[in-house]
Parts: structure tokens; C-alpha cells; sequence
């Protein structure tokens, strides 16, 4: 039997999406079965590839080369799709990467439940989209997708509170201030293969946030720091760029992410 760490490390060296997704949502499988029966797998240790692999498509451009479309258009709501199955693909690494990257630190085995548990939602959301793509006469690939979307991972390599502020609580947590607005979008369109899987995607990215604001002040309460201190500094350190206004306070505060945690971010020098 596989460990942990060596199922996150096989995730990630798998390069195709749909095969990619499919071994997450096994070995997750495998993971809360061990859970359930009261044998969990170890955690063990593994070497994750500092860049996951991916498939040859689709290109990756610097974002400023992506092409834009006009949402309204039909092709406009294809590339938001594409660029939001472009996302999830990175999502479901970027989650077995934090499962197999940190193991030098001690955690409880629920820190490792809830990774898992994000890690096959977003195989489930990329192979949502992927459907809708597909039912739209594309698929993921046949567009360019932004080549940058792996950095927030290698600049938080070495630091596990670094990660969690940037990935879970600064990036997931701006998916929850943007995708209402893209719902409306696909409302409006009367699109409701990509309605249903963005709703489903919403619901499901609440935990996410909270998984990583639970388990930063967890981490900030073991060592006895002011987590908000902590997240200032970190998301300072590895964050290029402010956080930007509106946010979605209502979806925030649900995923334990109160507003003196990311108002304070939105000017820095
Ligand atoms: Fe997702
Ligand atoms: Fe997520």
C-alpha cells in the first residue's frame, strides 16, 4: 500500500488532466476508506517534483499575451471556462503538493483529511468544466491558459504557514469574491451545464478557505504568534501584488476569514 505522501507525489507527476483527476479521486478514495475502517495510511515521505507535470496543452502564455474575449460572446464564456478548468487542474496539485511537501512537520491526521477531501473536489470541479467545455465544442487545451499559475507553489516551497496564507487564504479566497459574478454571467446566458457546475464549485470552495484559515491558526496557536501578525508578514513576503476590493465578506467570514485579516493588505507599498 501506497503511503500518503507517495499517492500525492504520484498525482503530481501524472501529466494528462482528465488521468490526473482520476487518480486523485482514487486515491482519495483510498485515503478515507483507511480512515473509516480506523487504519489510516501513513503519511510517509516522498520528493514532489518542484513543478507538477502537465499536459503538452494547452500553451502556457505570460497572462498579458492571453488573448481577451468578450464575456458576453459565447467564445468569451468559453475562455472563462477554459481559464477556470485551467485553475482547478492547478488546484488539485496545489493540494497534494502541500500533503506530500511538509511532512517534516508533525500534524494531526485531520490536517491530511481535509487536504485530501479539497484535492478531489477539485478533481471533480476540473472534470465538471471539461464536461461543460466539451458539450460547448471545445475542450481543455484547445486554448492558451496563464503560465504562471504554479509560482504562489515554489515561492511557499519551503514554508507551510507561507502557503497556506497565500494559496488557500489570499487565491482560493478571491475565488469566492469573483465567482458570483461569473454565475450571473452563465445566469444571463441561460447556460445551465456551467451554471450547475459553477454553483458547485462555489459551495465547495468555502471549505477550502477554512480549511487553510483553520489550520494557519492552528499552526500560529502551536507556536504561540498573533496569526493575524503572521498573515500580514507572510502574505506581504511571498504575495506579489494588493489584494483587491470587493470582497465577498459574507463568503469570507464563513470560511473564517475576518475583514482585519485582508483590508489591511489592500494598500501596500
Ligand atoms: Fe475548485
Ligand atoms: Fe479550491
Amino acid at each position: 500500500m501506497l503511503s500518503l505522501a507517495e499517492m500525492a507525489v504520484a498525482v503530481l507527476t501524472t501529466a494528462d488532466g482528465r488521468a490526473k483527476a482520476a487518480l486523485s479521486h482514487q486515491h482519495a478514495a483510498s485515503w478515507r476508506a483507511a480512515r473509516a475502517a480506523g487504519a489510516p495510511l501513513a503519511i510517509g515521505q516522498a520528493a514532489p517534483p518542484l513543478r507538477p507535470a502537465r499536459p503538452d496543452k494547452p500553451d502556457l502564455l505570460d497572462p498579458r499575451e492571453v488573448p481577451r474575449r468578450r464575456p458576453g460572446s459565447a467564445q468569451g464564456r468559453v475562455a472563462l471556462l477554459h481559464a477556470v478548468a485551467h485553475i482547478e487542474l492547478n488546484a488539485v496539485d496545489l493540494h497534494w503538493d502541500i500533503i506530500a511537501r511538509f511532512t517534516d512537520t508533525p500534524m494531526p491526521l485531520g490536517f491530511y483529511d481535509d487536504w485530501v477531501q479539497a484535492a478531489d473536489d477539485e478533481s471533480k470541479h476540473f472534470n465538471l468544466l471539461c464536461d461543460c467545455l466539451e458539450a460547448m465544442g471545445s475542450h481543455y487545451g484547445a486554448l492558451p491558459a496563464h503560465a504562471f499559475m504554479w509560482q504562489a507553489a515554489e515561492d511557499t516551497a519551503a514554508d507551510l504557514l507561507g502557503r497556506l496564507a497565500v494559496v488557500p487564504m489570499v487565491l482560493e479566497a478571491r475565488g469566492l469574491d469573483v465567482t458570483p459574478g461569473m454565475i450571473a454571467l452563465f445566469q444571463q446566458a441561460k447556460e445551465t451545464q456551467a451554471l450547475a457546475a459553477l454553483n458547485t464549485i462555489y459551495a465547495e470552495e468555502v471549505a477550502h478557505v477554512a480549511y487553510g484559515s483553520k489550520w494557519f491558526n492552528w499552526l500560529c496557536g502551536r507556536a504561540g504568534d498573533d496569526p493575524k501578525e503572521v498573515f500580514h508578514h507572510l502574505v506581504r513576503k511571498y504575495f506579489h501584488g494588493n489584494l483587491k476590493p470587493p470582497f465577498n465578506a459574507e463568503k469570507r467570514a464563513e470560511a473564517g476569514l475576518p475583514p482585519d485579516f485582508y483590508w489591511p493588505l489592500v494598500e501596500q507599498a
